[in-house]
């Protein structure tokens, strides 16, 4: 495990909480860094019969040992941060890079109006004017805001001692890799690159500090906002599926179409992968619900997992069979991916 990157393959909304949050448990993790770009992500856990959205805070929060950190490259909204300080109790286990760019009220008004509401349509968070602004070098930083004082901490030097004393390390990226402002979708994109390596330099790790790249993909496609999206469902017959989501912070319906192998190829090239994790397989084959293990699931979804590690070429190594943090087929240790 040692150092490991986890972001998402699609559109965002595949499942990275989930994931994180396991991965923060089963290989105790100590130290997980956000990167990506900021409130505007969602990320559902489901611990302990309780469902948490973070949009700040990294998902390994289920391991209390773990250090939560936010690394420089992202954008933070106080108020929604010291929210979830609260919701999860952890203040004393936050730290905030002091060069964070700070979301104002003012990007959150700029970015629910105009051609961002009515022709992207981004989630409103701010995050975009905010980035503008840290082009421009006129926003404020973490540095600079009050209410942050206490959690301000050295993240880059933090995240890379404890890479270098052989810890256990997670860095959390955001949205998904066709949403990035490079690779994506332009211009339906958000506002920064959201693939492996920029969520690195979003915390300070250089590349050869990375051991593993595991990228998220559902086991179908969904969008929110606007934008192409390839074999896209009508709204009726992705409810008949069970695949008609609804966003975690703007509640607006999310678009859905089948499993992508063309987007799939490129994610996996685009972002270094070295594992894939396919999440919700239950909503596609119902009898998978909570299985433990890959000899549990149906010939279909066997054939399913292998037809992506035939295409994609990489081993599917996590299998999402439900949301709570435990409902997941961890294949790691059966294909000799565990590394101490
Ligand atoms: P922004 O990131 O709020 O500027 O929104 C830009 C585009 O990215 C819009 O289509 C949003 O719906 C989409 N987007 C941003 N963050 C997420 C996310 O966490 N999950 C899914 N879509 C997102
Ligand atoms: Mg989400």
């Amino acid at each position: 495990m040692p150092c490991t990157v986890v972001v998402c393959g699609f559109f965002g909304d595949t499942g990275k909480g989930k994931v994180i949050s396991y991965l923060a448990l089963a290989d105790d993790v100590e130290v997980a860094a956000r990167g990506g770009v900021g409130p505007n992500a969602g990320h559902t856990v489901v611990y302990k019969g309780q469902k948490y959205i973070m949009r700040m805070l990294p998902s390994a929060f289920v391991n209390e040992r773990c250090r939560l950190l936010i690394g420089p490259g992202v954008l933070v909204d106080p108020d929604v941060l010291l929210r979830e300080v609260e919701l999860i109790g952890a203040s004393g286990r936050v730290g905030v890079d002091p060069q964070c760019a700070i979301i104002e009220p003012e990007h959150k008004e700029r970015d629910r109006k105009g051609h961002l509401k009515e022709r992207i349509g981004t989630t409103g968070s701010g995050c975009g004017p905010c980035s503008a602004d840290r082009a421009l070098r006129i926003a404020r930083l973490a540095r600079d805001e009050p209410k942050l004082k206490p959690f301000l901490a050295d993240v880059p030097l933090e995240v890379n001692r404890a890479i270098d004393e052989g810890k256990n390390v997670i860095l959390e990226g955001t949205q998904g890799t066709f949403l990035s402002l490079w690779h994506g979708t332009y211009p339906y994109v958000t506002s920064k690159d959201v693939t492996a390596s920029a969520i690195c330099a979003d915390v300070g790790v250089g590349p050869t500090k990375v051991d593993d790249v595991v990228v998220v993909f559902k086991a179908y496609v969904t969008r929110v906002g606007a934008g192409p999206l390839p074999g896209e469902l009508s709204q009726e017959e992705a409810e008949r599926r069970g695949w008609a989501e609804v966003a975690s912070v703007t509640g607006r319906k999310r678009r859905a179409a089948p499993f992508n192998f063309e987007l799939a190829k490129r994610a996996v090239m685009l972002n270094g992968a070295t594992q894939v994790a396919i999440t919700k397989v239950d909503v596609l084959y119902p009898e998978c619900k909570g299985a433990r293990s890959f000899e549990d699931l149906p010939r279909e979804a066997r054939e399913f997992i292998g037809r992506i590690e035939k295409e994609l070429k990489v081993p599917v190594s996590l299998i999402g069979t439900g949301p709570d943090v435990n409902e997941i087929i961890d294949r790691r240790g059966e294909l000799g991916l565990k590394r101490d």
